[in-house]
C-alpha cells in the first residue's frame, strides 16, 4: 500500500501564520501514522511563488524577484522545520524542474484540443488570484479579502471547463468519497451541477510565471501553475525516480474551504483533460477562527506559530490544534485556550501518569520493570485504541482519533486510582499484585506513545525513554504485554513543565 498527502503550496507574499501551520501538521499526522503502518508514504509541501502581485510586493520590500521569493519560501520552509514536520520534498513552483511540467501538462491539454484563444474581460483579486462576477463582489470588493479588485481586458487563452460538467458529475457519482467531508462534497458537487464556464489559463500583460509554451508572449495563470505542483513534485522529488506511477494514483489533498472549487472542480477537470488521473480523495478543512474571524494576513489577526513553539512546545501546538475542532469544521482558537489545555490535558491527565508511574517503578522497584501478565480489560482496549484510531485517521478525523487515545489516557488514570499501588507497597504479601499494577500502566503508556506518536512525535519518544522502552513506532505493537523488561527507570522528568499563564494582552 501507498499513501500520498500534500498541503496546499503556499503565498509567498506573505509570511506563515497558524492556519498555514495547520494543514501542515495534519498532513504530517497522517503522514506519520501511515508510515506507523508499514505504508510506503509521500508526504509534499510547498511553496506557490508565482502570484500576480509578487512583482509589485517584492518592489514594494525593495527586494529583487527572486531574492524576495527565496526569502519568503524559506520562512515557510522554516516553519515546516519548526512544526515539526515530516515532509518527503519541498516544492517550489519557480523550480525549473516544475515550470517545463507545467509546459508539458498544458501542452496535453492544448494538443488534446481544450485550450483556445479569447478575450477576457473581467474583474480580478490579486490575492485570491481568482476572476469575479459583479455579482460576486461584497459592497465592489472582493467577497474573501475585503479589497478592491482589478478590472483586467486582455487575450487569453481558455480551458474548456464546461465541457467537463458531465464527466466531473459522473466522478462523483462513481466516487461519494472523493471530496470530504461530506458536507463539502454536496458544495462542490452543487456547483459543478449549475454549470460552468470556461476558464482563463493564461495571462497576456504578466511576465512572472511560466510561459505557455506555444505562445511564451503568454504566461500560465498561476493557479493551473500551482495546482500541477502536486503531480510535477513527484517527477523530480527523488534524482533519477519519477515517483509518480507510485503515487499519483493514492494522492490526498488536504485545504481549507477558501480553495475547494480550484481543488474540487478545476483540478480534476483539468487532470481529465490531460489524461491524468484524478485525485483520489481531497479533505477540505475548516477555518481557524481568531476573535470570530477567519486568521489571515489580510484581516491582521494572525498568530506567528513559531511564537507558541517557543512558549510551549511544537508538541502541544500540534496537540492544540488537532483538538480544538473537530478536523473539517471552524475553530476559535486562543492562546488561554491552549493554555489551559496544556495544563489539564497534557500536564495533568499524561505528564503525571508517567510522572507517577516512572516514580513508582523507581521507588518500588528499585527502577526494574518485569513483563507480569495483564488484565484482560485493558488487552481489549489496546486491540480497540489501535483500530479505532486508525479506522479515525483512514477517514481524516484526526480529531476523533486523537480522542480515542485519550480514552487510554484516562483508563489507566483511572486504573492507577483503583488499584493503588502505592496501598499494594505496604504489604509483602501483595508484591505480585504491585508487579502486575506497574507492568500494567507501564505497558499502557507504551502503547499510548505509539498511538500518540503522529500526533505528538518528541512527546512519544520521551515517554518510551522514560520507561526504557526501545523506540519501536510499529502500530501493530499498540497490543498488550509489549513492554519489555528493563532496568534503570527513574522518576521521568515533567514531560510538559509549568509555563507562565499568558497576560491578558496575549
Ligand atoms: N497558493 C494557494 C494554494 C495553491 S495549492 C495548489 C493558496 N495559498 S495560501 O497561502 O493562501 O494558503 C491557503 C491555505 O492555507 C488554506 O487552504 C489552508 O490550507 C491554509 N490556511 C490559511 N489560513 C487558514 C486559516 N485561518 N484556517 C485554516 N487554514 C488556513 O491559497
Amino acid at each position: 500500500m501507498s499513501f500520498y498527502v500534500t498541503t496546499p503550496i503556499y503565498y509567498v507574499n506573505s509570511t506563515p501564520h497558524i492556519g498555514h501551520a495547520y494543514t501542515t501538521i495534519a498532513a504530517d499526522i497522517l503522514a506519520r501514522h501511515r508510515r506507523q503502518r508499514g505504508e510506503e508514504t509521500f508526504f509534499l509541501t510547498g511553496t506557490d511563488e508565482h502570484g500576480s502581485n509578487i512583482p509589485r510586493v517584492a518592489e514594494e520590500a525593495g527586494l529583487d524577484l527572486q531574492e524576495f521569493v527565496d526569502r519568503n519560501a524559506a520562512a515557510f520552509r522554516e516553519m515546516t522545520v519548526r512544526v515539526n514536520a515530516s515532509n518527503d520534498f519541498f516544492v517550489r513552483t519557480t523550480d525549473d524542474r516544475h515550470k517545463a511540467l507545467v509546459q508539458e501538462f498544458l501542452q496535453r491539454i492544448f494538443d488534446r484540443g481544450d485550450i483556445f484563444e479569447s478575450v477576457y474581460a473581467g474583474l480580478y483579486c490579486t490575492r485570491c488570484e481568482s476572476f469575479y462576477t459583479e455579482a460576486e463582489l461584497v459592497d465592489g470588493l472582493c467577497p474573501q479579502h475585503g479589497i478592491p479588485v482589478e478590472f483586467v481586458e486582455e487575450k487569453n487563452y481558455f480551458f474548456r471547463l464546461s465541457a467537463y460538467r458531465e464527466p466531473l458529475l459522473r466522478l462523483y457519482e462513481e466516487r461519494p468519497d472523493i471530496v470530504l467531508p461530506s458536507f463539502r462534497y454536496n458544495e462542490a458537487r452543487s456547483f459543478i451541477e449549475r454549470g460552468l464556464d470556461d476558464i482563463s489559463v493564461s495571462r497576456a500583460s504578466q511576465r512572472w510565471g511560466v510561459p505557455v509554451p506555444w505562445d511564451p508572449t503568454q504566461i500560465v495563470y498561476v493557479w493551473v501553475d500551482a495546482l500541477i505542483n502536486y503531480w510535477s513534485a513527484l517527477a523530480f522529488a527523488r534524482p533519477g525516480e519519477d515517483l509518480r506511477p507510485r503515487f499519483w494514483p493514492e494522492v490526498r489533498h488536504l485545504l481549507a474551504k477558501d480553495i475547494l472549487k480550484f481543488h474540487c472542480v478545476i483540478w480534476p477537470a483539468l487532470l481529465l483533460a490531460a489524461g491524468v488521473e484524478v485525485p483520489k480523495q481531497l479533505f477540505v478543512h475548516g477555518y481557524l477562527l481568531l476573535d470570530e474571524r477567519k486568521m489571515s494576513k489580510s484581516v491582521g489577526n494572525v498568530i506567528d506559530p513559531i511564537d507558541l513553539v517557543e512558549v510551549y512546545g511544537v508538541d502541544p501546538l500540534r496537540f492544540y490544534l488537532v483538538r480544538v475542532a473537530t478536523f473539517g469544521q471552524d475553530g476559535s482558537i486562543s492562546i488561554d485556550g491552549l493554555h489551559e489545555r496544556y495544563e489539564r490535558e497534557l500536564g495533568n491527565d499524561l505528564g503525571n501518569l508517567l510522572s507517577r508511574t516512572t516514580a513508582m517503578i523507581a521507588r518500588y522497584r528499585e527502577g526494574s520493570l518485569r513483563p507480569t501478565e495483564v488484565s484482560g480489560e485493558l488487552a481489549a482496549e489496546l486491540d480497540r485504541i489501535r483500530e479505532g484510531v486508525a479506522a479515525r485517521l483512514d477517514d481524516f478525523d484526526l480529531t476523533g482519533g486523537l480522542e480515542v487515545v485519550w480514552e487510554l489516557v484516562r483508563t489507566l488514570n483511572r486504573h492507577v486510582e483503583q488499584v493503588a499501588p502505592w496501598e499494594l507497597a505496604k504489604e509483602d504479601a501483595r508484591a505480585d499484585e504491585l508487579d502486575r499494577a506497574l507492568y500494567e500502566l507501564a505497558d499502557g503508556l507504551r502503547a499510548v506513545a505509539v498511538a500518540l506518536a503522529g500526533f505528538v512525535p518528541d512527546t512519544a519518544e520521551r515517554i518510551l525513554s522514560a520507561l526504557a522502552q526501545p523506540i519501536d513506532l510499529e502500530w501493530d505493537g499498540i497490543v498488550a504485554g509489549r513492554a519489555l523488561a528493563a532496568d534503570g527507570i527513574g522518576p521521568a522528568p515533567p514531560l510538559f513543565p509549568r509555563v507562565d499563564a499568558p497576560t491578558a494582552a496575549a
